[in-house]
């Protein structure tokens, strides 16, 4: 036996939402929606899929390793200098980048209890510590004053993803902005906004991005998965300091982002009007899903995202199964310690119609 990584011994692998296709064959259904990894229901946009037909016959090429059309796109999008972007094979490599350029044994990262997983998945791996923090009961909101208390000397990345999956919640700019006074200069504070383009209207929401100038370690992470509509195709970015930036480089492998997707980033970015039917396909939704629910033996957390948290209260694995045998995959949350709750993204009115008839039929079934 080839002896492990230590540090494996306390990590949990990651539980995917279960593909169509397995479900599909598993119960021998024809009709199958998934509503379980937060995707755009819409698809990527006919950009995307037409710059992607005319690119197949480059796929024998390795991609650029600095995504240089890419980069200087979204430099100008974002309005900041092509040095402040790191690209990932999604957020989700980045943020393991970072567990590798800055964290080790002895040092810890600061999050929230039910906050997105992957960040305390990737501290395990490099044996530093997850300092986890109660969420604020009345609301599951993220307690920042927490966060910002529990800052230690081996402090070395506290991570926020606002709004936060799985519980859709959204800390106040002003409250994000304490916290990040809080933290040290030689503490990175990862602000992952990966929901960004669902919540950019709200009053209680500021772009991070305009407070990378003021705080060179402030890393803002953002996706091409969730609004562009492109998950399959693996691709994130993080803006942040040059200096840090360049550190986290080190580490990148150098063909990380292939070149599909920088390719179908680069056409996604120019269709905005794709973007803009998305947000309002989830704004339609999100109101059908919440007056849906309302008469159920359920609660709902109010969400800025593109998906809602629902509290069954009941074990949600029975849930989840029967929801299935319904052709409807959601996500059960026992792995985030919400063993009672369920995540359903938007999906079309189609989709979220299925759902939440399957829903009632599963709870009326199903008495706890
Ligand atoms: C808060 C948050 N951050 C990051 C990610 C990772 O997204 P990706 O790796 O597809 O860019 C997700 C995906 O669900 C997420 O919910």
């Amino acid at each position: 036996m080839i002896p492990l990584n230590p540090h494996l011994a306390s990590l949990q692998p990651y539980p995917p939402g279960k593909p169509i296709e397995e479900v599909k064959r598993e119960l021998g259904l024809d009709r199958v929606i998934k509503l379980a990894s937060n995707e755009n229901p819409l698809g990527p946009s006919p950009r995307a899929i037409e710059a992607l037909r005319a690119t197949a016959s480059e796929l024998h090429l390795y991609p650029e390793g600095h995504a240089h059309e890419l980069r200087h796109a979204l430099s100008e999008a974002l309005g900041v200098a092509p040095e402040r972007l790191i690209f990932g094979n999604g957020s989700d490599e980045i943020l393991m980048l970072v567990a590798l350029t800055f964290l080790r044994p002895g040092t810890n990262l600061i999050m929230s209890r039910h906050g997105f997983i992957r960040p305390l998945q990737h501290a395990t791996l490099v044996g530093a510590e997850t300092k986890v923090i109660d969420v604020i009961p009345r609301n599951c909101e993220q307690d920042v004053e927490a966060m910002a208390f529990a800052i230690d000397g081996s402090t070395r990345a506290v991570y926020l993803a606002n709004p936060n999956n799985p519980t859709g919640d959204l800390v106040h700019h002003e409250r994000v902005r304490g916290l990040l006074a809080h933290v040290p200069s030689d503490c990175l504070f990862l602000c992952d906004a990966a929901y960004h383009e669902y919540c950019a209207d709200r009053e209680e929401y500021q772009d991070p991005l305009e407070w990378i100038d003021e705080f060179p370690n402030m890393l803002v992470l953002r996706t091409f998965s969730k609004a562009y509509g492109l998950a399959g195709l693996r691709c994130g970015y993080a803006v942040g300091h040059p200096d840090v930036i360049r550190e986290i480089e080190r580490v990148r492998p150098p063909f990380n982002v292939t070149r599909s997707a920088q390719v179908g980033a680069l056409a996604a970015l120019g269709d905005q009007g794709h973007i803009d039917r998305g947000i309002e396909v989830n704004r339609a939704g999100m109101v059908q899903l919440e007056r849906g629910l309302a008469p159920l033996d359920v609660t709902v957390i109010p969400s800025a995202g593109n998906f809602l948290l629902v509290d069954v209260h009941r074990p949600c694995g029975p849930v989840f199964e029967a929801l299935l045998r319904r052709g409807v995959i959601v996500r059960p949350m026992a792995g985030y310690s919400l063993p009672s709750c369920v995540r359903v993204s938007i999906g079309t009115e189609e989709q979220n119609a299925i759902f939440l008839g399957a829903l009632e039929e599963t709870l009326s079934e199903a008495k706890p």
